[in-house]
C-alpha cells in the first residue's frame, strides 16, 4: 500500500486530488510555487471537505484526520521519499517537462510512479524529458475530483508495466476510483468525445442557433446530462477549453477540434468562466 503521496499544484485539480488522497489515509505532500498559492489551495480543500461533511459524506473526525495527513511545501526537493507523485499544474508543455525533469532527479524510489494529470499533452513528451521515462505515465482525474469516480490511466510507450500497475492500483484501491486505460493520444477517451461536444455548443452560440441557457437546458432535460455543455465549459475554464482544443487540433488536424473564434475572444477578454466571474454565464453575484 502506497503511504507517501506527492501532489504538484494546488489549483482546482491538484487540491481535489490531494483531498481524495488525504481522505484515503496517505501522507500527502502538496507543492505550490508560492506560499500564497499553497494557502489558497488549502482553503479550497478545506471548503470542499466541509461541504462533504455538510452533505453527510464525511464525518467531522474523518475530515480532521484528512487535514492531519496534509503538508504543503514550496520546495520540490521535499519529494525525495514519495512513492507516487501526481502533477496537476498549468497545461504548459515546457513547464511540465521542467517539473518532471526535476522530480526524476529528486524522487529516489526507482519504481515510484511520476504521473501527469494533463488533459491533452502527450505523456511521451513529458516522459522523454526525464532520464527514467519508465516511471512516467498519465493519470487523468475529473473535476470535481472528490465527486467524479473516474480516472484515465495512460501509459506512454516507455512506461514500466509495474509502475503503471502501481499507479492504477493506488487510484482504484486507495482512492476508490474506476480506472479506464487509454493510449497516449491527445484527449485520451473522455476529452476526445467531450471537447468537440463543448466546442460545438460554442459554435451554436456563435452562429445564433440558440441561447446558452436553451442549449444547456436542452442537454440537461433532453439527454439527462447533469449540466449543459456551456455550464460545463465555464466550470472547466474557457482558457483551459481553448488550450485543449488547440492541442487536439494540432494532433489530429480535424476541424471539429478547432477553437471557435468566440471562445478565443472570450479568453482574450478575460471571460474565463466560473473562476473569473464571467463566461457564458455571470457568476459575479
Ligand atoms: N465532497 C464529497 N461529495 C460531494 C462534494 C464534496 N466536496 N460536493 C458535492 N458532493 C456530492 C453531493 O453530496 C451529491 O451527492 P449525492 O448525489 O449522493 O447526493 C453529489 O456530490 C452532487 O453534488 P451537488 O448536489 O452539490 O451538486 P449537483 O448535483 O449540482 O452536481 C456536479 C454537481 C457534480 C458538478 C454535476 O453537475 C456534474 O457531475 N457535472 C458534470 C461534471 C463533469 O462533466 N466533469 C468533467 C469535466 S471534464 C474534466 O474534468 C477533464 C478535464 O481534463 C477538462
Amino acid at each position: 500500500m502506497v503511504q507517501r503521496v506527492g501532489v504538484i499544484g494546488a489549483g482546482l485539480m491538484g487540491a481535489g486530488i490531494a483531498e481524495v488522497a488525504a481522505k484515503a489515509g496517505s501522507d500527502v505532500l502538496v507543492w505550490e510555487a508560492k506560499q500564497e498559492f499553497a494557502d489558497a489551495g488549502r482553503a479550497r480543500l478545506e471548503k470542499s471537505l466541509d461541504k462533504a461533511v455538510s452533505r453527510g459524506k464525511l464525518s467531522e473526525e474523518d475530515r480532521d484526520a484528512a487535514l492531519g495527513h496534509l503538508t504543503f511545501t514550496t520546495e520540490l526537493k521535499d519529494f525525495a521519499d514519495r512513492e507516487i507523485v501526481i502533477e496537476a499544474i498549468v497545461e504548459n508543455e515546457e513547464i511540465k517537462k521542467d517539473v518532471f525533469r526535476q522530480l526524476d532527479e529528486i524522487v529516489e524510489d526507482p519504481k515510484a510512479a511520476l504521473c501527469s494529470n494533463t488533459s491533452s499533452l502527450p505523456i511521451q513528451t513529458i516522459a522523454s524529458a526525464t532520464k527514467n521515462p519508465g516511471r512516467v505515465l498519465g493519470l487523468h482525474f475529473f473535476n470535481p475530483v472528490p465527486v467524479l469516480p473516474l480516472v484515465e490511466v495512460i501509459p506512454a510507450l516507455t512506461s514500466d508495466d509495474e509502475v503503471v500497475e502501481r499507479a492504477q492500483t493506488y487510484a482504484t484501491e486507495a482512492l476508490g476510483k474506476t480506472a479506464i486505460r487509454a493510449k497516449d493520444r491527445s484527449g485520451f477517451i473522455v476529452n476526445f468525445l467531450l471537447v468537440p461536444y463543448m466546442l460545438s455548443a460554442v459554435r451554436m452560440v456563435e452562429q445564433g442557433v440558440a441561447t446558452p441557457e436553451d442549449i444547456d437546458t436542452g442537454m440537461k432535460l433532453g439527454a439527462s446530462h447533469p449540466m449543459g455543455p456551456l455550464t460545463l465549459a465555464d466550470m472547466v475554464g474557457l482558457d483551459t477549453c481553448a488550450f485543449i482544443a488547440d492541442v487536439m487540433h494540432k494532433e489530429y488536424g480535424d476541424p471539429s477540434y478547432a477553437c471557435p473564434p468566440l471562445l478565443r475572444r472570450m479568453v482574450t477578454a478575460g471571460h474565463l468562466g466560473r473562476k473569473s466571474g464571467k463566461g457564458f454565464y455571470d457568476y459575479s453575484k
